[in-house]
């Protein structure tokens, strides 16, 4: 099935490797558009990670504070809300993804943060999860940025993480793998699931399909569970 007109373009403009600022721009400009446009590519990802974090969430979620990073227009915050989280926070670097987001009504506090070049507007050990989903990826999040995701989240909490398996990001995915495996043997968190997704979302052309002649890229949703700090005696 053919993609609606500009929806190729518009994806392939976040994914061509523009710096920062110029990335962010973007996102402001595609924010009007951008639920319609991953409607059409039959993203997934929000529906996905929500439910994963609802599965291995051991407490019932209302009261759990939730920190939603690169939040975009909100559509993973309407997914946790479906599930029974509603303590949520919102944070992303673009004002016009934001925009959208305050416009659901389903965070209760949203602010403006360039990940990977500030650190996320929180204390230490606040959140009960942490969700990042769909930024994590070639020219956008960091992997470097993980530590700081760590930081805010209180020990025992969870982090559910996502990324894409195409072609052009596979040299990012194993970038990042390596920094969890690290932080994983550093004792810093352990990880809970890890869900690889053939039918992640439709490709944009032949070259980005996961598996050839499938339509599609894979993709994969991580949970990891943030371990308490070692008291000296146990080393
Ligand atoms: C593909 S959208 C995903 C939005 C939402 N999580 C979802 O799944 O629909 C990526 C979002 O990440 C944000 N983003 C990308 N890189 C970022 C960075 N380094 N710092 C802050 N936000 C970033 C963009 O502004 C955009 O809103």
């Amino acid at each position: 099935m053919q993609l609606a007109a500009g929806v190729r373009e518009r994806v392939a403009a976040v994914h061509g490797g523009a710096e920062l600022s110029e990335l962010l721009r973007l996102y402001d400009g595609w924010a009007g558009r951008y639920e319609q446009d991953v409607a059409e590519l039959d993203y997934r990802a929000p529906y996905l990670a929500a439910a994963s974090l609802a599965f291995a969430f051991p407490s019932p979620p209302a009261e759990a504070r939730v920190l939603d990073v690169a939040c975009g227009t909100g559509l993973v915050a309407l997914e946790l809300h479906r599930r029974g989280f509603c303590r949520l926070h919102g944070v992303d670097g673009s004002t016009g993804m934001l925009e959208l987001a305050r416009s659901t009504g389903l965070y209760r506090r949203l602010q403006r943060c360039e990940l990977g070049r500030e650190p996320l507007p929180a204390p230490a050990e606040h959140y009960d999860a942490v969700t990042l989903v769909g930024a994590l990826g070639e020219g956008q999040v960091p992997s470097s940025a993980l530590p700081e995701l760590l930081r805010v989240t209180r020990a025992g909490g969870f982090l559910c993480l996502t990324t894409r398996s195409n072609p052009s990001n596979r040299r990012y995915r194993a970038e990042l793998e390596a920094a969890m495996r690290h932080l994983e043997q550093k004792g810093a968190w352990q990880r809970v699931l890890l869900q690889e997704v053939p039918r992640w979302e439709r490709a944009t052309s032949e070259e980005e399909e996961s598996v050839p002649g499938s339509g599609y890229i894979s993709g994969v949703v991580y949970i990891y569970r943030k371990c308490p700090v070692p008291t000296p005696e146990e080393g």
